[in-house]
């Protein structure tokens, strides 16, 4: 049975602004973007992530806010708007996706946590890896996800305004400060050149080796949070009057700015220390990198360093809430757009059901790797194909949509140009790609 109750709304621009960004900004700007860099060979990943990202991920995103504004609706109802209930199926693709993001999300979100206390409690043991192995799998894991998850559904079931808007408004702006003075800091220790030089001197060599084209393309689509009606969801509490164009270049550029500063941070970091040899070769592998070379690194510059890791661990912390509550957001109003439920009733129950999916995740890291790579370059990047192919061949006349708010330049044409042909093309052979590295065989 649908809601019949009036559409909550963003109470103010810069709120919708601060939340799509807060959706944007999370573990994937720096947990996610400094582990893929690293396992990339550096700089030639970075070069086609932004590339990936102007080219692709900025044309879908402007689709992700038209369709959602368009049509007042959380995914599977914005498909059925536009494109007729025939579509409703392919939604649920989005949905779950939801599911399978947030379940190990939550998971890694739960890790930070219990580092931003350690380190504010000055009590890391001097075994930083035995440490990330005790705190990332078993027992450990799984009560600070299920205690993560219960803070999100506690803040989403607060509603847009009170719950999602407030704590973005609060938290992104303590974020940016936090990351860019990192990456201050990070520039006057002695060593750090040999990190600059990784991060930014490109191999031309790598720009054209699949893998490292599929994990940028993957990043772009998970930092942006892309290809799962999330921005869809966030745009269908907009009112009519925005510049959506303008809107989507300012969440696309700081999240790409908060990606690019925590890696100006993070590698002269660990190059200064000497600690890049662990990057990749440590039993966990360089999903563990962050938590293992960043607490050794602070704890090798003395006093100086309990301050940074705390400000570092809490930004992380920061980030991840604000995407997470972004991904429950998604299920939960697609029950209360969908099936009348309540938001209350919506967000405990959808927010239980992933806590249980997270439990895999939270006992292996295996596991919660192959989730990672499953999201994000295959549902994310295959749900970036449906909209793009959506908005570009299905729906009447997108940029009507665009329109409101926005005065009409050739821009528009080019943009539904290239959510036509060179979009989709791009993300079906990610997608091929992907599939074949990740199934058996
Ligand atoms: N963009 C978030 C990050 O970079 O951490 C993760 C994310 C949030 C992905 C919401 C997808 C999504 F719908």
């Amino acid at each position: 049975m649908p809601s019949d109750q009036p559409r909550e709304q963003w109470a103010s621009r810069a709120g919708f602004i601060l939340a799509a960004v807060g959706s944007a900004v999370g573990l994937g700007n720096m947990w996610r973007f400094s582990y893929l860099t690293a396992e990339s060979g550096g700089a030639a990943f970075l070069v086609l992530y932004v590339g990936i990202t102007l080219l692709v991920g900025l044309p879908v995103l402007l689709a992700e806010f038209a369709l959602g504004r368009g049509s007042g609706k959380s995914p599977i109802g914005a498909l059925a708007h536009y494109g007729g209930s025939g579509w409703r199926p392919l939604g649920w693709l989005f949905v779950a996706s939801g599911f399978l993001i947030l379940s190990y999300y939550s998971v890694i979100a739960g890790w930070t946590v219990r580092y931003a206390l350690t380190a504010l409690l000055g009590s890391f043991p001097e075994d930083f890896g035995g440490f990330f192995e005790r705190v990332a799998t078993g027992r450990s894991a799984l009560a600070w996800h299920l205690g993560f998850m219960v803070v999100c559904v506690a803040i989403v079931r607060g509603g847009v305004k009170a719950g999602i808007e407030r704590t973005a408004v609060i938290l992104m702006p303590l974020l940016f400060l936090l990351v860019v003075g990192l990456a201050l800091y990070a520039a006057t220790l002695e060593g750090s050149g040999a990190g600059y030089r990784f991060y930014l001197e490109v191999d031309f060599d790598e720009l054209g080796d699949w893998s490292v084209i599929q994990a940028a393309a993957g990043q772009a689509f998970f930092s942006l949070s892309l290809g799962m009606g999330c921005m869809m969801t966030y745009a269908s509490y907009l009112s009519r009057d925005e510049h959506l164009p303008n809107e989507s270049l300012f969440v696309a550029f700081s999240d790409f700015a908060v990606a690019f500063i925590a890696g100006l941070a993070v590698f002269p970091l660990i190059f200064a220390l000497g600690l890049d040899a662990e990057i990749t070769s440590g039993s966990v592998g360089t999903m563990g990198a962050l938590f293992i070379t960043l607490p050794k690194t602070f704890a090798e510059m003395g006093g100086a360093g309990h301050v940074v890791g705390v400000l570092f661990f809490v930004a992380l912390v920061v980030g991840a809430l604000t995407s997470a509550i972004s991904l429950l957001e998604v299920v939960t109003a697609t029950a209360v757009d969908g099936l009348g439920w309540s938001r209350h009733r919506a967000a405990a129950l959808m927010g239980a059901l992933i806590a249980v999916m997270g439990i895999p995740s939270a006992l292996s890291l295996k596991v919660l790797g192959f989730m990672d790579q499953l999201a994000g370059n295959v549902f994310l990047v295959g749900g970036a194909l449906v909209l793009s192919l959506f908005v570009g061949w299905r729906m009447a006349d997108p940029m009507a949509e665009v329109r409101r708010g926005a005065e009409s330049t050739t821009w528009f044409g080019l943009w539904v140009w290239l959510l036509r042909v060179p979009v989709p093309l791009v993300l079906a052979v990610v997608l091929v790609q992907s599939l074949r590295a990740l199934l058996p065989g």
